[in-house]
């Protein structure tokens, strides 16, 4: 299966230079041309225009990053880039602060506990999630975590105080792949830890797989080992050049990985496997107007890629309502100028087709 894999991959790699190359210049040459929200306020008749602006007035999702502490250094994660550089700080969101967060927010459909660290490394985390469960903002409570810092117990815990969905961070079950790109996992480790918990929480588990140059070859390999588990999600996401750009794929790469999902899909009969997001979208990503990020220390900032508040932010949910700050002058007039185009912040970005990734 390996061999085939990487035969038809090259392929691919020959058929598809031309033609994506083309489709994605065609794509960026539209989209330059036509910025969604200013031909969708063009298309709209006068009144409705207020009316979008009022449906904007509200999000989806949004995304806290509950702590900063790691306990393991994968290569391609900009903690552990920052970290080399002498340039990262670990810290805990209190709970006070989480308290006063989550009281300014509005109601919205997911609340993502998580950010740039492993979020079980929070001492009080049981204590935040039964906190925002009794706020009753949030249909969904997710978090994404690499599995190995806690005891199948604490996941336990967890799942009773009300935390929904639990994604796992699964690039190889295999031990040298693995520690090249997420240095300090034990696989056995991890492969017990999946069974135990795949098991006792059906449905309620899910694998985030980040593909990129490391395991894009052996990607077939990982999921005959998932498969093993039962029925599961398997989201499978583009790695991205957060600092680290050796492990970015093509375009063409990452289309002959969707070409080849439904054959992977009918090999392994339990697994839903999602590439949604492995080649960047043609429409506008709407982020930034419904899925804010709070940082560890307070910042909002737009979506869950730009996570530093250095780069970007429009303020702090510590020292300002949320509603002011996600809604405020500053944030439109960003919106306005990333309607327009997109800035710099965005590049390298997979989700985006006219900022992908240098290799690609
Ligand atoms: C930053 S981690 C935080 C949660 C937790 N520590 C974990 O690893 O699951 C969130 C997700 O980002 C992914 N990630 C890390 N580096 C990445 C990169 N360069 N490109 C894409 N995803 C990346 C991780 O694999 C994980 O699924
Ligand atoms: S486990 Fe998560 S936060 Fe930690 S280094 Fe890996 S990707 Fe980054």
């Amino acid at each position: 299966m390996q061999d085939d894999l990487v035969s038809t991959m090259d392929r691919w790699d020959q058929r598809l230079k031309g033609t994506i190359r083309i489709g994605a210049n065609a794509a960026i040459a539209v989209g330059r041309a036509i910025p969604g929200r200013r031909l969708v306020g063009r298309l709209l008749p006068p009144g409705w225009t207020s009316a979008l602006k009022v449906f904007e007035r509200r999000i989806s999702s949004v995304q806290i990053e509950i702590t900063t502490y790691c306990n393991l250094k994968c290569s391609g994660c900009i903690r552990t880039i920052k970290d080399a550089e002498g340039n990262w700080q670990n810290r805990h969101l209190s709970v006070e602060d989480f308290s006063r967060l989550v009281t300014s927010l509005p109601r919205t459909d997911r609340l993502h506990l998580y950010g740039i660290g492993e979020p079980t490394m929070h001492p009080k985390l049981i204590e935040l999630v039964s906190f925002a469960v009794a706020s009753k903002k949030f249909k969904k409570i997710s978090l994404t975590s690499n599995g190995l810092a806690r005891s199948v117990d604490f996941y336990r815990s967890m799942f009773s105080a009300g935390v929904s969905m639990l994604s796992l961070s699964v690039d190889s079950l295999d031990a040298q792949i693995a520690s090249q790109v997420r240095a300090g996992t034990d696989v056995i480790r991890l492969v017990d830890r999946l069974k135990e918990l795949c098991s006792e929480f059906p449905g309620k588990i899910e694998i985030t797989t980040v593909l990129g140059r490391h395991n894009i070859r052996t990607a077939s390999e990982l999921f005959a080992e998932l498969d093993r588990l039962g029925p599961l999600r398997i989201n499978i996401q583009p790695y991205d050049d957060l600092g680290n750009p050796g492990g970015c794929l093509s375009v063409e790469e990452r289309a002959w990985f969707i070409h080849e999902i439904p054959t992977l899909a009918r090999r392994f009969r339990n697994l839903v496997l999602s590439g949604d997001h492995l080649l960047p979208s043609l429409e506008r990503c709407t982020a930034p107007w419904f899925a804010p990020y709070i940082s560890v220390d307070g910042y909002v900032t737009p979506c869950g890629r730009l996570t530093d508040p250095k780069v970007i932010n429009f303020g702090n949910v510590l020292s300002s309502d949320f509603h002011h700050t996600w809604f405020g002058s500053d944030a439109e007039k960003w919106r306005e100028q990333f309607v327009r185009e997109s800035p710099n912040e965005c590049a390298g970005c997979p989700m985006h087709i006219s900022r992908i990734c240098p290799r690609a």
